[in-house]
């Protein structure tokens, strides 16, 4: 048994996400956290809200709420979200826990003794409209390195550069629009990661089989241009981590508080601790080396945009502290998903909101769609169109279908039981032999997060049940050799409990009604010997006819989504 840390990039905390932020991050983490699972391995999956920052502050204003209120509120609002995808995090944290706190506080003290902290006047943006420092993000401007012109202060999205708001060329505030801004001196800290370079490239190096995104967006930071830059790692605000070295107050920084950034992936390891005091059990075994972490695989996911955060920052952090933390071992990163022709935007409303997603279907049509469609060597793009012709093929034509056949079939010409006469012969062996062969490549897939291959070789498997139907065709045989057909349809019924068992990461609510049908109760053990598996429902087996696993999408629904969507999302 293998051991694997997962964790999924945290979601801010200020609105509801979309179906873009989904499948970056926390939809590929849960179909991996499933699959190690359903392999019978030790999993810790954790996500959090990432509940620092500008952005949550203006949300809580917006609504009119304290900050801390609104933030709560929000968290409970994701949660819940969330179990509708059935993403099954063991723990949903949240960035502004008390063990957050002290964490950053305490990895802040360790960076600084190790003088990796630099005190630095620093000259910042003060917005005379809106009466505030204006924080990075809250800054627009063009990119000094790519001359987009709605790039942030605090990066570029279209070239992924990290960058200070007064890199940015003719800059603005993006709370009001006004340009009447002033730089203002003030004291910050910097984390002088431009020190720990060498140790990063050769951490990095050290990395094989990361996805290309991954390690070129890494290495194109580190070396290019000037090389890593220091980071200022606080800001003046009043919602977020306070600045302490340790538990010791710092000097001069009073009323400062944390950067998100520099928060929100302590709170990885934080959240364990969330989740160690709900079950009372211990969470250093999985972040501390010296207390038998060593053992734990731990995959990282996350949309592009979070890698240099992911690859550069946050390690500098954790190797700056000379302290024996678990590193990221696989850094899983995706490009983005666009909607029918332009982006997501949150800002803009534009897109399927994970709320919306859920009040017209239920989550396995979207989980199936977006996983087998997922941005993974490039951008992908959503459409309503291939959505519903992803949907009625592969889970209605091609799997629905299938399973309703099959015991429809038992039903009528047998029973409600898996029937006992005729035993497998050639055509039996040869599905076995394919999907023995096929079984071995999915499981190579998933377990090197192919995330668009392995849906493609799942879908394959179950096309090959469907071939099999269709070229032995138990209907025809019934007629004239009954004990032939049984056994047909014998193995048939067990293709649906081995089907349940590898489609449950990508579907769950399906796989748990399709072994609910096939009266299996408890954990399905994931299958090795597939003559084995396709033998396990013996003769005599009670199951029943389910409901329909998916309704096809009608041209008449899809034409609706279509047009509710096209004006974005209110508010
Ligand atoms: O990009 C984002 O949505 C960030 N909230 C991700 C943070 S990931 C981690 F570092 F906390
Ligand atoms: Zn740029």
């Amino acid at each position: 048994m293998t051991r694997h840390l997962i964790t999924s990039a945290l979601p801010y905390i200020n609105g509801i996400k979309h179906l873009g932020n989904l499948i970056g991050s926390q939809l590929p983490a849960d179909l991996f956290a499933r699959y190690q699972r359903g392999r019978g391995n030790e999993v810790l999956f954790l996500c959090a809200t990432d509940e620092h920052g500008t952005p949550a502050e203006l949300a809580a204003a917006k609504a009119g709420k304290p900050v801390a209120e609104y933030c709560a509120e929000l968290h409970e609002v994701q949660a819940r979200i969330a179990e509708g995808f059935r993403l099954s995090f063991d723990h949903f944290g949240r960035s502004s826990s008390p063990q957050n706190h002290t964490l950053t506080q305490h990895f802040a003290g360790r960076l600084a003794d190790a003088g990796l902290i630099e005190e630095v006047e620093e000259k910042q943006v003060y917005s005379i409209a809106d009466k505030r420092y204006l924080p990075d993000r809250y800054i627009e401007g063009t990119c000094p390195n790519c001359g987009y012109d709605k790039a942030r202060g605090d990066q570029c999205e279209n070239c992924t550069k990290q960058l200070d708001p007064t890199d940015l060329i003719d800059p603005r505030s993006a709370i009001s629009g006004s340009t009447d801004l002033e730089v203002r001196e003030t004291k910050h800290l910097f984390l002088r990661q431009s020190k720990l370079r060498d140790t990063l490239d050769q951490w990095i190096d050290s990395k094989t089989g990361w996805p290309v995104l991954t390690t070129s967006i890494a290495k194109k930071w580190l070396h290019d241009g000037d090389g890593l830059q220091d980071r200022g790692i606080t800001r003046d605000l009043d919602w977020g981590i306070a600045v302490k070295r340790g538990e010791a107050d710092w000097p001069g920084m009073e009323g400062k508080v944390f950067y998100v950034w520099f928060d929100a992936p302590i709170e990885y390891i934080a959240c364990a601790g969330e989740w160690a005091e709900a079950h009372n059990t211990d969470w250093e075994r999985w972040w501390r080396t010296d207390k038998g972490a060593d053992d734990v695989t731990y995959t990282q996911f996350m949309g592009k945009d979070n890698v240099p955060f992911h690859t550069l920052s946050f390690p500098a952090t954790v190797l700056g502290s000379d302290e024996p933390w678990k590193m990221v071992d696989h850094l899983k990163s995706f490009n983005y998903l666009n909607y029918d022709g332009g982006q997501f935007s949150t800002s803009q409303g534009r897109g399927i909101f994970m709320d919306q997603a859920l009040e017209i279907l239920p989550a396995d049509y979207w989980r199936w769609w977006l996983l087998a469609n997922c941005p993974e060597t490039s951008d992908s793009e959503f459409t309503w169109e291939q959505f519903q012709q992803g949907v009625n093929k592969d889970l209605a034509d091609v799997l629905g279908n299938f399973v309703s056949r099959v015991t429809k079939f038992c039903r009528s010409k047998f029973s409600e039981e898996v029937p006992a006469a005729g035993s497998y012969g050639p055509a039996e062996q040869a599905l076995i032999a394919d999907l023995q062969a096929r079984l071995k490549r999915y499981e190579d897939l998933m377990d090197a997060r192919e995330v668009r291959k392995s849906a493609a070789e799942l879908r394959a498997i179950w096309v090959a049940g469907n071939e099999y139907l269709q070229s032995v065709a138990p209907w025809t045989v019934f007629k004239t050799d009954p004990d032939a057909a049984a056994a047909q349809i014998r193995l048939a019924l067990n293709l649906i409990a081995f089907y349940a068992t590898l489609s449950a990461p990508f579907i769950p609510d399906a796989a748990a009604s399709m072994r609910a049908a096939m009266h299996l109760d408890g954990p399905a053990a994931w299958p090795s010997d597939v003559a084995e598996a396709l033998s396990d429902l013996k003769p005599g087996h009670v199951f029943s006819v389910p409901e329909v696993l998916f309704a096809k999408i009608t041209d008449e629904a899809r034409e609706g989504w279509e047009t509710r969507f096209s004006g974005g999302r209110a508010g």
